[in-house]
């Protein structure tokens, strides 16, 4: 049993969850530059994550490409990551105990980045994140502080994009989410606009 280790941003072996171990093909982590302003956290990787080895690279990570795209970012300028690095089997949402195994990979990686805001794509990491029930619908947009790993950080509530495949009603809510996230960036416009918060 590995119990885990990490080499700076990356989780290079871990043997936690022995379901997730026996279902991977491999640990997915986190993408993009250690200095971004956007931290995007879905909830685990996929199938076709788990097959390439990056987060948010199937229907989904197209629908976060595109909204990206929409709000003058590409994705090379943002951070995106996981709660939970290996694949769940049948794609079922992560146990608590797999999600709290996982946790201090992913405060490390808050940490290390600390970037203006974190952007949480869907339930599972919003509720993991700030710790409490969130209706995702109805919060997405909001930008709440919560403490992760010792630090003050700030959380975007976004759904997660696959919601728009399955309720176009979610197009606006996850568009406007994005919109939102951009305005702590410079990447946009040239011009932070973070003191704005
Ligand atoms: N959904 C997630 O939450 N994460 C991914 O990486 C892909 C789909």
């Amino acid at each position: 049993m590995t119990d885990g280790a990490m080499d700076g941003f990356d989780v290079t072996a871990c043997e936690r969850c022995p379901t997730l171990v026996e279902c991977r093909s491999r640990i997915v982590n986190g993408v993009g530059p250690t200095d971004a302003d956007l931290l995007f956290v879905g909830e685990a990787p996929g199938e076709s994550e788990d097959e390439q080895g990056e987060p948010f690279v199937g229907r989904s990570g197209d629908v976060l490409d595109d909204g990206l795209r929409d709000v003058g970012l590409d994705r090379g300028d943002v951070r995106i990551t996981n709660c939970v690095r290996c694949r769940p089997p049948d794609n079922r949402d992560p146990t608590d105990e797999e999600l709290g195994n996982c946790r201090g990979y992913l405060g490390t990686e808050i940490d290390r980045i600390d970037p203006a805001v974190v952007v949480t794509l869907g339930k599972v990491p919003a509720e993991h994140l700030l710790g409490r029930d969130v209706a995702v619908t109805g919060e997405a947009g909001d930008v709440v502080e919560a403490e992760i790993g010792g630090e003050r950080q700030r959380v975007l509530v976004c759904v997660h994009p696959a919601a728009t495949l399955y309720d176009s009603s979610q197009r606006d809510t996850f568009a406007s989410a994005l919109e939102r996230a951009a305005e702590f960036t410079d990447e946009t416009s040239g011009q932070s606009r973070i003191g704005d918060f």
